[in-house]
């Protein structure tokens, strides 16, 4: 599916073709979306929220205050922002036209669209005479000129019963337009034709068939990281270990139980340009495995324990100068003095220092707090770990492009 694991925010704005925007949104999902909606208070008079929030199995936004003082509702237009791959404004009307090219963010809508990352897709709608005046053709030219992406109308009989140009484009058409903005985003992005390897989850080192050592690595914030790589533009290997839940659409997945197995699999692909080492491995292993399941008469057991192979070190012996190494370090106390020193053992270019005695960090949350250092810089990242890996290499790539043009600027 052309669209699969990307994330589109549809706006829908008060026009009679708003209810042709629940078409569109199936449409959407069957090219493999997932889909959130913003209405604007008048669009909800031609269609109703539920249809919409029953559609994409999340409620819809419209108010930007609630009235609940409990919720974050809001701080949603940021958040829905930044989780778009694209926002696709359908219909979109003379009016909302206007306020977005001036800057107006006066409901839910108009105020995600100000605030949005990503490329917005406008597909204005209103009857012929409308679209003839001369304010509404300069409110198209600036928003060419401020880099939204506008559909032309469709011609045929209107809603008023007049004939001309003002119609929502076929559905389809929107879709594959849709696809073509998000193909050409990816190519523009700084890991386009890049390998990167992402390894994530946890390992475990079988003391005999049925028992192991492991820990509670969820794999959550390197299928973050993986999800993060591939929207930038890169072709994504992710290892992963054993974890329940699915790995990020659009990436290649290889499976891995221990940290022997995850150090065969990093051999296999030490040619990656950007290796991102997300895995909580185990440093140590059983010296021996035992082939049958160890018995409680047998007496009470001892381990002797001995080291695995660590992947990551071993990429930094034999690191490229064109090789870019991140790596994760997961710490209980001095967080960025244990992190420094791991940067420099492994001869990596950053890391990733995660503190897990906070509440809302660590292991299974979806939840996070980074501290990303490099050789000359530092900075703190907090939030859901899906936005902190973009704002991770975003930093790390955005800067390696030394440019203005860098990727986090090009949003459209
Ligand atoms: N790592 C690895 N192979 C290992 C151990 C760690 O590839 N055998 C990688 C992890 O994926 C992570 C980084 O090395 O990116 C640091 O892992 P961490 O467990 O925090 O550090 P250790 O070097 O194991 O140090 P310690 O356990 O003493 O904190």
């Amino acid at each position: 599916m052309s669209l699969s694991g990307k994330k589109i925010l549809l706006g829908v704005t008060g026009g009679i073709a708003a209810y042709k925007s629940a078409a569109l949104l199936r449409e959407f999902q069957k090219s493999g979306a997932e889909l959130r909606v913003t209405m604007t208070p008048s669009a909800t008079r031609f269609v109703g929220t539920e249809t919409f929030s029953t559609l994409s199995r999340t409620a819809v936004a419209v108010e930007v205050f609630s009235g609940n003082d409990t919720d974050d509702s809001w701080t949603r237009h940021i958040h829905w922002g930044e989780w778009a791959d694209l926002m696709v404004i359908a219909p979109c009307t003379a009016n909302t036209l206007s306020k977005l090219v001036h800057g107006q963010a006066d409901n839910m809508l108009t105020s995600i669209a100000l605030a949005a990352r990503c490329p917005i897709l406008l597909c204005p709608t209103m009857d012929a005479g409308m679209i003839e005046h001369p304010a509404v053709r300069e409110n198209l030219e600036l928003a060419d000129e401020y880099g939204f992406h506008v559909m032309q109308p469709d011609e045929g009989y209107l809603a008023s019963g007049l004939e001309g140009a003002g119609r929502l484009p076929e559905l389809k058409e929107i879709v594959d337009k849709s696809e073509e903005i998000i193909e050409k985003q990816r190519s523009g992005g700084p890991l386009h034709k890049k390998k990167v390897l992402v390894t994530a989850g946890p390992t475990r080192e079988h003391i005999d068939p049925v028992r192991y050592i492991s820990n509670p690595s969820s794999g959550k914030m390197g299928f973050a990281m993986a999800e993060a790589a591939r929207n930038l533009g890169g072709d994504v290997i992710l290892l992963c270990g054993p974890v329940a839940q699915d790995p990020p659409e659009g990436v290649q997945v290889e499976k891995f139980d221990s940290a022997d197995q995850l150090f065969s699999l990093v051999q296999k692909h030490a040619d990656a340009d950007v290796v991102i080492a997300a895995a909580a491995v185990a440093d140590y292993k059983p010296a021996e495995t035992a082939g049958q399941k160890h018995k409680k008469e047998s007496g009470s057991p001892s381990v002797d324990l001995t080291e695995t192979p660590d992947s990551l070190a071993w990429l930094g012996s034999r690191r490229r100068d064109d090789q870019t190494l991140i790596g994760f370090a997961m710490e209980t106390e001095n967080l960025e003095s244990n992190a420094r020193r791991k940067l420099e053992a492994k001869n990596l270019d950053w890391i990733c220092a995660n503190d897990l005695t906070g509440e809302d960090a660590g292991f299974a949350s979806d939840q996070n707090r980074i501290l990303l250092i490099g050789k000359d810089s530092i900075s703190e990242f907090e939030g859901e770990k899906r936005q902190i890996a973009r704002q991770i290499l975003n930093t790390i790539f955005g800067e390696m492009s030394n440019s203005e043009d860098s990727f986090e600027m090009n949003r459209f």
